[in-house]
Order: C-alpha cells, then sequence, then structure tokens
C-alpha cells in the first residue's frame, strides 16, 4: 500500500534540547505537504484525524516521554491511517517502539513502523557513555538517514520496529515503567546557583510550564517531564543537577533556538510568566 502524502500528513514533536524538533522539521521538509505540530498543541485542541501521521521524540528509560504517553493514548485517529514514529536516542532505544505499539494496540490501532535516530544525549547524570555534545557527524548521520525514512513513509513500508531489546522487550517496559515514576520527581533533583539572573528562560522553554520565576530565582512545580530543557538552556548554566558535575558542557541542537522550543508550552496554553526587569 502507498501512504497518501497530502494534505492528510500530520507531524507531531516532543523535544527538550532540539534533537527531535530538527528530526521533525528535515522530515517535514522531506515528506513536502506534512503538517508540524508539537504533541503539547493536540491536548488543547486535538487536530481533525490525518491519514498519514508520524510522531518524533526522544528516547527517556528506554521507552517514551510521559507526555508522548499521553498524546498517543488520546490523539484522535482516523480508521487505517499510517502510524510511524521516529524516536531519537543517544544510545539505547530500549522497547521504544514496542510500547509505542502496545498503546496503539490498545486502542484498536498498529504502528506502521518505529525508526530510531541515534543523536547527542542530554541527560548524562543518568548515563555517562552517552554521547555528549554537539556531534556533528552524528548529527550529519541522522540527516542522511531521513531522507530514507520519508522515502518509507511515501511508500507506506510497515513492520519496522528499530528498538534494542527486541527479543527482551518485557524487560525493557518494566524497567522503563520504573523509571519513568523516577523521571516524574526530576525537577527535585534541580538546584539554582547564585549567578542566576532571573531571566526567565527555563520557564519559557519548559514545556509543560512546570516553572515560575519567583523573586530572583525559578521555582518547580511537580509536573516535570524530565526533559532537561532549563538545565540545557539555562544561557548562564546557572541549574545543576545531582550528579551533574558543575563544569559540566550544557546540551542543545545547533539548529534550534530557545523561542522553538517554546512553542510547545504555547501550543499548550500554558503561561509562561514574564522576564524579570
Ligand atoms: C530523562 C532522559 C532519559 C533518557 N533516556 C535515554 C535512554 O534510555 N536511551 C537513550 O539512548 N537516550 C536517552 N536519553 C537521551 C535522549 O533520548 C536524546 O539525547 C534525545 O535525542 C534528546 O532529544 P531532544 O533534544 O529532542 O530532547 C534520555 C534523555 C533524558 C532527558
Ligand atoms: S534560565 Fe538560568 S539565569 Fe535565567 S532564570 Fe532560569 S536559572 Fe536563572
Ligand atoms: S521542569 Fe525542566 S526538566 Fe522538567 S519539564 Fe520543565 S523544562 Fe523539562
Amino acid at each position: 500500500m502507498t501512504a497518501s502524502m497530502a494534505p492528510g500528513t500530520h507531524l507531531f514533536w516532543f523535544s527538550g534540547t532540539g534533537n527531535s524538533l530538527a528530526a521533525a522539521r528535515a522530515l517535514a521538509a522531506a515528506l513536502g505537504e506534512a503538517r508540524l505540530m508539537p504533541v503539547t498543541a493536540a491536548q488543547r485542541l486535538p487536530p481533525p484525524p490525518a491519514a498519514v501521521v508520524g510522531v518524533v521524540f526522544p528516547v527517556y528509560a528506554f521507552g517514551l516521554p510521559a507526555a508522548v504517553e499521553r498524546f498517543l493514548e488520546t490523539m484522535p485517529l482516523a480508521p487505517d491511517a499510517y502510524l510511524f514514529a521516529v524516536a531519537t536516542a543517544a544510545r539505547t532505544p530500549g522497547a521504544v517502539h514496542r510500547i509505542a505499539a502496545d498503546i496503539l494496540t490498545r486502542r484498536g490501532a498498529s504502528l506502521a513502523a518505529g525508526w530510531t535516530l541515534r543523536m547527542p544525549g542530554n541527560f548524562a547524570p543518568v548515563n555517562r557513555s552517552f554521547a555528549w555534545g554537539g556531534d556533528g557527524a552524528l548529527l550529519d548521520r541522522a540527516d542522511a538517514r531521513i531522507a530514507g525514512i520519508a522515502e518509507a513513509v511515501r511508500e507506506g513500508r510497515r513492520g519496522i520496529r528499530e528498538d534494542s531489546m527486541a527479543p527482551l522487550a518485557w524487560i525493557g517496559q518494566r524497567m522503563h515503567h520504573d523509571a519513568q515514576r523516577q523521571l516524574a520527581h526530576t525537577a527535585r533533583h534541580f538546584t539554582v546557583g547564585r549567578h542566576c539572573t532571573a531571566c526567565g528562560l527555563c520557564a519559557t522553554v519548559c514545556p509543560v510550564g512546570n516553572i515560575t520565576i519567583e523573586g530572583d530565582a525559578p521555582r518547580w512545580g511537580d509536573r516535570c517531564e524530565a526533559c532537561s530543557a532549563c538545565l540545557q538552556w539555562c544561557p548562564v548554566g546557572a541549574i545543576r543537577m545531582r550528579g551533574l558535575g558543575a563544569n559540566r558542557r550544557r546540551y542543545h541542537h545547533p539548529a534550534i533556538r530557545a523561542q522553538d522550543i517554546a512553542e510547545q508550552a504555547e501550543a499548550a496554553g500554558e503561561e509562561s510568566p514574564p522576564a524579570a526587569p
């Protein structure tokens, strides 16, 4: 079967440091007629179901970010839609596509294909073996793969599942569900240094509006998605996390700006607190 490309192609994205957004943009450009939206937009105003739906997001703890799971559980689905996923990962996708496929199966749908793109890692405290920094060769290889993924989507290819734990997927799923409970408390591990300028950028990039600037410093709420955006985008490196050395280099994708990441909160209608004067 050949998947119909236009006008019914929706491409959703979730991203903390821009890898997944950059991949989603490149894929949208390669597909030609895709409508690109943050997953948080669907939360507020679900778009009409499309014939072809792709989701691009980072791997978290061998699985999906909780926000993307919620999206897959609730997004409007057209009968017989061609559904695909592109996960960006530092090294180990785990059971990410198996988990996505199971969510869709519970809704009577199926994941046609799940690709994984290796990109720089953005969560050093958990696993220091993650690739780190703006590794140009890694980003070039990811870009090069996107044309092939777009071609496969156009052809309506099925049966691709780029997990790393395929035979032992249930172990990956168990590990993910245990880890996801911990990830929800990530913000408890953030502290802010005295050199914080109260610029408000951490609050602006938080995709779920979990940060407010109170007085002269950020305060975190209790609905963290563990995306690392606040930690990584702070322009003066004032946010620290337990296990992250003080001089650790911060990372974001070189082609993505903080304002691009802020689209997620804007789309969800989250109030971004005003920057300090
Ligand atoms: C909380 C968290 C957990 C992560 N877990 C994994 C993992 O299990 N396997 C992996 O390969 N990368 C993992 N990563 C790295 C990201 O998947 C990877 O850097 C991704 O490309 C980041 O995408 P983004 O820039 O769109 O946020 C994790 C990152 C975070 C923030
Ligand atoms: S981005 Fe950094 S400097 Fe700006 S308010 Fe947040 S912690 Fe402070
Ligand atoms: S508080 Fe920080 S890590 Fe948590 S969702 Fe917001 S930006 Fe991401």
